[in-house]
C-alpha cells in the first residue's frame, strides 16, 4: 500500500490556514499555493538520490554531493494543479512538464479527460502529479491511469488537502503510488467538496467565481 505524508511543517501548516480563508484574495490565494508548493518539494524530494563530486574549494579538495541526475516530471491535473508547479520548479528547474486536463461531471462527480500532453521520454522519469484536492480521488486516480497507460511506473501524487476518501480511494487504486499531503481534512460533503477545504481550487485560483 502507498504511503501517506502529511506535511506539518509549522510554515506549510500556517500558510495553509490563509489558504483557507474565504477572505483571501485571489493574489494572495495564488502566492500562497506557490510558496506552499515550494515548502512541500522540499519534503517530496528527500528520497532523490545523491553522488559523489570532488570541488576544490579555496581552502583545500573536498568530496561533496549532487543529485545524481534522476529525472523528474511534473504532471500537473488542469487547471488547479497549474497553480503548485512554479512552486516546485524554483527547487527542480530541471524537471520536465507534461499537463493532463481533468474535469469532474458536476452530475456524477466522475472526471472527463480533455487533454493530454506530456514530455517525449515521460515513461523514463520519476513523475508527480499535482493536484491541490483530492477529493474522490477520481481525478487523481485518473491521471495516474493515464500515466501508466503510457507505460509510466514511478509516480507519487502531491497535493494540499485530502479527503480520507480521496487518500483511501487512491491506495486501493494505485498502491504503489506515494501521496504527498498538506492536510487529511474531515470528510466530503454531498457535492463532493472537501470539508472544511478551501472551496473550489480551480476558481480560487484564477478567480472565476
Ligand atoms: C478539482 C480539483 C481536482 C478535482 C478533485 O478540479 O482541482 O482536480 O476537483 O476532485 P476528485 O478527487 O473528486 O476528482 P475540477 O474538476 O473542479 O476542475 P478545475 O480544476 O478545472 O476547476
Ligand atoms: N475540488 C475542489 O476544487 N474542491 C473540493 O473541495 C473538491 C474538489
Amino acid at each position: 500500500m502507498g504511503k501517506v505524508f502529511v506535511c506539518d511543517h509549522p510554515l506549510i501548516q500556517h500558510k495553509l490556514t490563509y489558504i483557507r480563508d474565504e477572505n483571501t484574495t485571489t493574489k494572495d490565494f495564488r502566492e500562497l499555493v506557490d510558496e506552499v508548493a515550494t515548502l512541500m518539494a522540499y519534503e517530496i524530494t528527500r528520497d532523490i538520490p545523491l553522488q559523489k563530486v570532488q570541488v576544490k574549494t579555496p581552502v583545500t579538495t573536498a568530496e561533496c554531493s549532487v543529485i545524481s541526475g534522476r529525472m523528474l516530471g511534473l504532471i500537473p491535473i488542469l487547471r488547479a494543479g497549474l497553480g503548485m508547479v512554479d512552486g516546485i520548479l524554483k527547487l527542480v528547474p530541471a524537471a520536465k512538464v507534461g499537463h493532463i486536463g481533468l474535469y469532474r461531471d458536476p452530475q456524477t462527480l466522475e472526471p472527463v479527460e480533455y487533454y493530454a500532453k506530456l514530455p517525449t521520454d515521460v515513461q523514463e522519469r520519476e513523475l508527480i502529479v499535482i493536484d491541490p484536492m483530492l477529493a474522490t480521488g477520481g481525478s487523481a486516480n485518473a491521471a495516474i491511469t493515464a500515466l501508466k497507460n503510457r507505460s509510466c511506473s514511478q509516480i507519487k501524487l502531491m497535493c494540499l488537502i485530502a479527503a480520507p476518501e480521496g487518500v483511501q480511494s487512491v491506495q486501493k487504486a494505485h498502491p504503489d503510488v506515494d501521496i504527498y499531503v498538506a492536510a487529511i481534512d474531515d470528510y466530503l460533503n454531498d457535492h463532493g467538496y472537501i470539508v472544511p477545504g478551501l472551496g473550489d481550487a480551480g476558481d480560487r485560483l484564477f478567480g472565476t467565481k
